[in-house]
């Protein structure tokens, strides 16, 4: 099992480059397999939950070629095959299979989903949508088998605004009759990211990026050429830790106003960030004071940068708080970093508040979970000393490369199998 090493205390300049977004790609993927032609990714990350798809498309007769970031998706000979439990366990995203072929032949048969363990995570939106739509929803023992004679669009309303169900509905209806409209959406730039691929492919959908999301089916689409979107969680980790170690660190290839959520909080707490067009930088690091946040979905402050924010938070001056609004176990993070010097008490599992400022002192710790992980080699690179990181399998999941990326901006950071 690999481990990351992190030795801790050395400032970061140069430029770290953020790449295409995991939560879009690993929608896009699935979205692509509804064309039966070929569909070309560009901007496609190099993480392991690419290849945990790759694996699904192929075991369903697709022929998948990756490039340098990108990923040739031939789905003209694919046939509706039961997608193996070992593969769709494998990561959460799998469930987007759900609604494409759903949407593509009618009938699908999978498994409950995997990914972190950060909470219950029920799907039973998706399924409330694909019922809405006309499918029946058969499930025993977390197998689900879901079918239609046709799919016929109707009003959908969300009781939450789930990333996941808005997309899923999203592919289930695209080639469904007649019209879709699905309120209370979430509004994520991957979900505008999904629906812009899919009118690029021949479908017809308005409103994505706003709370009411209208699609009209089409009879079929065709294939094309998309870039990923670039991934405002990866980007928020290494505004965060220019926030924490940057002197002159650029991290660039990023928008800004996807991760506006953090940033203002970031200033709010007295870091001063220049802002260009697709850059944020930190020249200089300076003393910092609390600040609070709540998880909420997009504009909102958003739950994949709460746990990556803590070590931030426990090097501000005074009491901060942050409500998790999303997870029932989005704090598997804190128990180590309070073993690290950090002075941090949960309550309800919702709330947790930090009463700074800590010194950190390197240990041997563990990635919980994706953004747990992340938020451990962060805690790894301010504190003094060496911090082991074990399990670091969840971390590669989300973030590519991220151990080189740290290396080439001075981070002393290895590795380790
Ligand atoms: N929810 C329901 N019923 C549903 C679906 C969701 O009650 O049918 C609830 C969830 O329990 C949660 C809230 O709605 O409280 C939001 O869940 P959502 O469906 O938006 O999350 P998701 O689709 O399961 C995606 C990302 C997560 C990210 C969330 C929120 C993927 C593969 N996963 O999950 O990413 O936290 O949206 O933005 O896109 C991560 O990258 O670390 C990660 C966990």
């Amino acid at each position: 099992m690999s481990k990351i090493v992190v030795h801790g205390g050395y400032s970061l300049s140069g430029e770290i480059c953020v790449g295409g977004a995991k939560n879009s790609a690993v929608a896009l993927i699935p979205a692509s397999i509804l064309c039966g032609e070929e569909v070309l990714l560009k901007n496609v990350p190099n993480i392991s939950d690419i290849g945990a798809l790759e694996d699904i498309l192929t075991s369903l007769g697709c022929e998948v070629s990756r490039g340098d970031h990108s990923l040739k998706i031939d789905s003209s000979c694919m046939v509706n095959a039961v997608i193996p439990c070992d593969l769709s366990s494998k990561l959460r995203a799998s469930y987007y299979f759900m609604g494409a072929l759903l949407g593509k032949y009618r009938r699908v048969k999978m498994c409950f989903p995997g990914g972190c363990s950060i909470g219950e995570r029920p799907i039973n939106l998706h399924l409330k949508g694909f019922e809405k739509l006309g499918a029946t929803v058969l499930e025993e023992d977390g197998n689900f088998t879901i079918y239609a004679d046709k799919l016929i669009g109707d009003d959908i309303f969300l009781d939450v605004p789930s990333v996941g169900a808005t997309i899923n509905i999203m592919l289930a209806a695209v080639l469904a009759k007649g019209k879709t409209v699905i309120d209370n959406a979430a509004r994520e730039p991957h979900i505008v990211d999904v629906a812009n691929m899919l009118n690029q492919m021949g479908a017809k959908i308005s409103g994505q990026g706003t709370s009411k999301i209208e699609i009209i089916g089409v009879d079929s689409l065709h294939g094309t050429e998309y870039s990923v979107v670039p991934d405002m969680i990866e980007a928020g980790t290494y505004v965060i830790i220019a926030s924490l170690l940057g002197k002159g660190l650029k991290v660039s290839g990023l928008v800004p106003e996807h991760i506006e959520s953090l940033t203002s909080k970031l200033e709010e707490a007295g870091v001063h960030l220049k802002v260009g067009k697709n850059f944020i930088q930190v020249d200089e690091v300076s003393d910092y004071h609390s600040i609070d946040i709540k998880t909420m979905g997009y504009p909102g402050f958003p739950t994949d940068l709460q746990q990556v924010l803590v070590p931030f938070l426990v090097s501000c001056s005074g009491t901060s708080h942050i409500e998790e609004t999303m997870y029932e176990n989005r704090f598997m993070n804190v128990p180590d970093t309070v073993k690290m010097g950090a002075n941090i008490q949960v309550n309800d599992a919702q709330f947790a508040t930090i009463y700074g400022k800590s010194e950190l002192v390197g240990k041997k710790v563990e990635a919980t979970d994706l953004r747990g992980g992340a938020s451990m080699i962060i805690c790894g690179l301010i504190a003094e000393g060496t911090t082991v990181i074990t399990n670091v399998g969840h971390i590669l999941r989300g973030y590519e490369d991220i151990v080189g990326k740290l290396k080439k901006v001075g981070a002393h950071i290895e590795i380790e199998e």
